[in-house]
């Protein structure tokens, strides 16, 4: 952590600029709709929401899905807004057997769970993702700042009865729903959960020099069938606004 983000953590709540991510509208609605003052920055397709919570400056960033949407959007927000922290949250799927539909992932860490080289086979030979190899990219490992992610983490366990993991986001343009592989990936990345924005935010935030967290909630478990439940992203949503008083 370099002395930048030190002075943005420890400005006051009422100096601080919050951008907080999320890709769909059912991602950021909700604190769209609590905004004070609000005004909307549109740049290409990607929507920023200025406005205030409670005295504190909030940039909501509809970011859209995937993970190029979330870098563009990152690389936009950080120029146009000079946020002092980035959350990017959302729903995401469980890449464990003992997470489950509701329960809260705090990314103290980020991996790119896409990105690999094969070795060769021939015509014929077919396709086996379990022999892929991790490339440059998904070796390098994106953290979040991790004084943030200590005092989310504090405020979270005081303000929800949903179970709080901490732990690494996994994150990529795939929505993997066989159990093998999900496995041979949570084997390979030790990852939580998996999206499929985070990993933009955190490779920009780390490049720029910008605190940043990833806050997933869990909308599907498909190790153990837990149906897709996007409501859950309000859920999150409820539960950010409490704590950003916090940060
Ligand atoms: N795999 C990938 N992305 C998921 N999301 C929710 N569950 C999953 C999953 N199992 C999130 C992504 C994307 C949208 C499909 O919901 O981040 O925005």
């Amino acid at each position: 952590m370099n002395t930048s983000n030190i002075s943005k953590l420890e400005k006051n709540s009422d100096s601080k600029i919050i951008l907080i991510q999320g890709a769909m509208d059912i991602e950021v609605q909700y604190i769209i709709d609590l905004l004070k003052d609000k005004k909307l920055i549109q740049i290409a397709e990607y929507e920023f929401y200025e406005g205030t919570i409670d005295n504190i400056k909030i940039v909501v960033s509809k970011t859209l899905v995937g993970t190029i949407n979330a870098t563009i959007a990152t690389s936009i927000g950080i120029e146009k807004f000079n946020p002092d922290i980035v959350i990017n949250q959302g729903i995401a799927g469980a890449h464990k057997e003992d997470l489950h539909v509701g329960d809260i992932v705090i990314g103290e860490k980020c991996c790119n769970i896409n990105s690999f080289k094969m070795p060769i086979k021939s015509k014929g030979e077919g396709s086996n993702p379990f022999e892929w190899e991790l490339n440059k990219r998904a070796k390098d490992i994106q953290q979040a700042n991790l004084k943030l992610v200590d005092l989310v983490e504090k405020s979270l366990i005081s303000n929800t009865k949903n179970k709080i993991y901490r732990g690494i986001l996994g994150s990529g343009d795939v929505f993997n729903r066989e159990y093998d592989r999900i496995s041979w990936i949570n084997n390979t990345f030790n990852n939580l959960s998996e999206d499929m924005e985070s990993i933009g935010t955190y490779s920009v935030c780390n490049k720029f020099k910008v605190p940043c967290i990833g806050i997933r909630i869990i909308s599907n478990n498909e190790l153990l069938l837990e149906d897709f439940d996007k409501e859950q992203a309000i859920e999150l949503q409820q539960t950010l606004i409490n704590i950003l008083n916090q940060l």
